[in-house]
Formats: C-alpha cells, sequence, structure tokens
C-alpha cells in the first residue's frame, strides 16, 4: 500500500484527490492547518461534497491520518522527530494547498504558495525513499500572454502576470524546478479553471464559480431598481442596462469540470516515469469555451443585465465597475486567446479509451453558477 502524503484537503481540488486516492490502495497523510478534530470534521464534510470515497464508514483515522502541519514554517512546523518520521514513511507528495485568492497581494499568496512549496519541498526532500513531488499548479503561470499555444514545458515570467497568485504560483514552479535538478523526480500538473455542477454543501468547498454565482443570484434577488437606487442610472427603453466590459470579442477561457480534471490528475500520475526531473502536464479541456457563451450563462440568471464587450481602455462607470467586481478576478481575462498544449493528456486518455469530454455549454455554466447549496441562486431556476 503506497503512503501519499497530500496537502489541501479540505479544498475544491483536493477533496477530490483524496476521494480518489481513496478508491486505489493508498494511506493518505492529510497535511492541514486546523486542529486535528476541526479538521477531520472538515475533511469528511468535503468528502461527502466531493463523492467517491469509501464505501464503508469515515476514513478518518483509518486509512487518512491527519497531521496538523503549518505549511509557512520550516520543515512544517513540525518536530525533528515527526518531520523525519513523516519523511521517510511517504511514497509520494502531493502539494495540493494554495492560497487561491486572485485579489490579494504578492506577499499574502507567496506566504503559502511559494513558502508553502519550498516547506513540502523540504519533506519530499528529506524523506529516505526519495519520494515523486507531484506539485498541482496552474494553466494561469502563463501570466500576460493572450494570444498562443502555452507549452508544457514552457515557464516564462517575461510576459508579466495578472494577477499576483498567478506570479506565486510561476514562483512555485521555478522551485520545484531547482529541487528536481538534484536528481529528485517531480510531476507539475497545471489545471485550468475548475467548477462543478455537483450541489455545495453547507460550510464545504466552494470554487471561483460559486462564488460568482452567489453575487449574481443577490443581485437577481435584488431587482433591476436595486442598480437605479443605488448608482442613479436607468435602464435603456427595453428594460436592460447595458454595461461595457474591457475584452476582445472572440476571447476564450479554459474551464474543466473538476469531476473531469480530477480523473486527468489522477490518469497522468499513473505515468511515473522513473527518470529524475521534472515532467509538467497541462489539466486542461480540450475544447476553450468562448466568452460569449460565458456571457451568456451569467445574463440567464439576470436578464435584465448585458455586457457588451470592449476593446480598449474603458472609462467605467460606478455601476460597471460593480459588475465586473462581481467575477474575483474578472476584469483580467477578458482579453485572453490562447490555448494550452496538452498531447500527454490525450494520449493518455487515447491509451485509457476515454472519450473527449463535449464542449461546455452555456446550461452546464448556468448550472455551475446556479449550483444547489449556493443560497439564493438556488432558488432562481424556479424565480
Ligand atoms: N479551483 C481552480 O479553479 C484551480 C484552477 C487551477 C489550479 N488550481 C490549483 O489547485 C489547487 C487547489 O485549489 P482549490 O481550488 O482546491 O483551492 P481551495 O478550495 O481554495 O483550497 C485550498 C486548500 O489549501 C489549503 N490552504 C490554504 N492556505 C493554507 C495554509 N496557509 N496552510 C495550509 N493549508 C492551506 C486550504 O485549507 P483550508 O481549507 O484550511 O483553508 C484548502 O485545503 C491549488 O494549488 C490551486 O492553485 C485551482
Amino acid at each position: 500500500m503506497r503512503t501519499i502524503a497530500l496537502s489541501g484537503t479540505t479544498g475544491f481540488l483536493g477533496c477530490h484527490l483524496l476521494a480518489r486516492l481513496l478508491q486505489q490502495d493508498c494511506c493518505v497523510v492529510a497535511l492541514v492547518r486546523d486542529a486535528p478534530a476541526r479538521a477531520a470534521a472538515r475533511i469528511e464534510r468535503a468528502l461527502a461534497f466531493a463523492g467517491g470515497g469509501p464505501e464503508n464508514g469515515s476514513p478518518v483515522g483509518g486509512r487518512v491520518r491527519i497531521v496538523q502541519a503549518d505549511l509557512g514554517a520550516a520543515r512544517l512546523g513540525l518536530f525533528g522527530e515527526v518531520f523525519d518520521g513523516l519523511a521517510d514513511e511517504v511514497d509520494e507528495v502531493w502539494h495540493c494547498a494554495a492560497s487561491t485568492h486572485l485579489e490579494a497581494d504578492l506577499a499574502t499568496v507567496s506566504a503559502v504558495n511559494v513558502e508553502g512549496t519550498r516547506h513540502m519541498l523540504e519533506l519530499a526532500a528529506a524523506g529516505r525513499r526519495r519520494p515523486r513531488f507531484v506539485h498541482i499548479s496552474t494553466a494561469y503561470v502563463a501570466g500576460g500572454r493572450t494570444d498562443c499555444t502555452v507549452a508544457e514545458d514552457d515557464l516564462d515570467g517575461s510576459f508579466g502576470f495578472m494577477t499576483p497568485y498567478e506570479e506565486s504560483k510561476y514562483q512555485a514552479e521555478l522551485l520545484v524546478r531547482a529541487w528536481a535538478r538534484d536528481g529528485r523526480r517531480a510531476l507539475v500538473l497545471r489545471p485550468s479553471t475548475l467548477v462543478t455542477d455537483k450541489p455545495l454543501l453547507p460550510r464545504g468547498p466552494r470554487h471561483p464559480h460559486s462564488v460568482l454565482g452567489l453575487r449574481l443570484g443577490r443581485l437577481a434577488s435584488w431587482g433591476p431598481d436595486f442598480l437605479t437606487r443605488r448608482f442613479g442610472v436607468r435602464p435603456d427603453g427595453d428594460g436592460v442596462f447595458r454595461v461595457r466590459l474591457p475584452g476582445r470579442p472572440g476571447s476564450t477561457t479554459n474551464i474543466a469540470s473538476v469531476e473531469y480534471a480530477t480523473d486527468a490528475v489522477m490518469r497522468l500520475t499513473r505515468d511515473d516515469d522513473p527518470a529524475p526531473g521534472v515532467v509538467t502536464r497541462h489539466v486542461t479541456h480540450p475544447v476553450d469555451t468562448p466568452a460569449s457563451v460565458w456571457l451568456e450563462a451569467m445574463r440567464s440568471l439576470v436578464p435584465w443585465v448585458e455586457p457588451v464587450v470592449v476593446e480598449g481602455d474603458v472609462d467605467a462607470t460606478t455601476l460597471e465597475s460593480f459588475i465586473v467586481s462581481l467575477q474575483p478576478g474578472g476584469r483580467r481575462y477578458g482579453h485572453l486567446r490562447r490555448s494550452y498544449e496538452r498531447g500527454a493528456l490525450d494520449t493518455a486518455e487515447a491509451r485509457d479509451g476515454v472519450s473527449a469530454p463535449a464542449a461546455l455549454d452555456v446550461p452546464y455554466l448556468v448550472r455551475t453558477l446556479n449550483v444547489p447549496g449556493n443560497r439564493r441562486t438556488s432558488t432562481l431556476a424556479s424565480a
């Protein structure tokens, strides 16, 4: 039975990875920041959300062992013998925890995303079994590049970054590459934006679209008069507020369901190349989603606001700034027309006889926004 140290088990992707590892012949050491009792309750909730955990009873205390660790501290803040014992015990170290706040400053996100990676690498370096390091990164380490196909081995900071989060994840990948130069093995996996249409659970993991969905749901329940009262503007004659959004016509974004991404991660981690070095793989949907499809999904929740994409600088009105602020990091991504090389995942899927997932359409994206369990949006479907 393999033993895997996994960070981020209480999060949106991490709980799905944990559920899948538990379906295999694995023991998992969950590295968490909470005290163990609270962490156990949170992991159980997160597993209930992810589904597909083990069939009999709770795994916590059985094949899931909780270790409270401080990602920001040297040797994860663990006592010497605890750290050394853990390092020697694990066959692999999977690092999924991160600060995913798109609006946070660089120092805040780096404390977790850069320093946390450094300390997880320390754990993997100390292990007698020379564990492979599986690092969950993001396709957005591509930074400011707009029109291109990003290669999997490409790691280039010269285009700048749209958010401090991206920059911190880029810095983390640099650390992983430097670590592996010492004859060690790392697999870097870069998911794109992850969503789900599964019901959310109270106090369970959330995803970026569910946050947007919650905000759109509130806006929908307040009605168009709210915008007039708050911003002193009236809708056009047809009752619709037209708001300009900065972007480019024809822009795309890559969105994948967390279920698909989890399958992809499990598929890609099976290819365990014994050669030292870093292997990097995009965990992306094979079809990029046009921004127009995405905007249509948002509009179906709030039909009296019509986004109009405009190129160049927008001297935004307060109403337009408000609408843009509903989507975390939203103002930055309307310019992208880039895709991601994913040949290795195509090959692995062909090997496993998996057919490509359908392109994401408006009804699916509406469901990711209007998720049951998201208070207020879940009532909209029937409104
Ligand atoms: N979701 C996406 O769309 C997406 C897309 C591309 C890549 N990714 C990457 O996928 C990974 C997982 O993302 P996610 O969506 O699952 O994020 P998430 O839901 O925000 O979960 C983040 C996880 O990291 C943990 N964490 C955060 N700060 C920590 C700290 N200081 N010490 C210990 N643990 C800490 C959280 O613990 P608590 O629960 O205690 O806060 C949680 O378990 C990240 O590496 C992210 O960069 C995500």
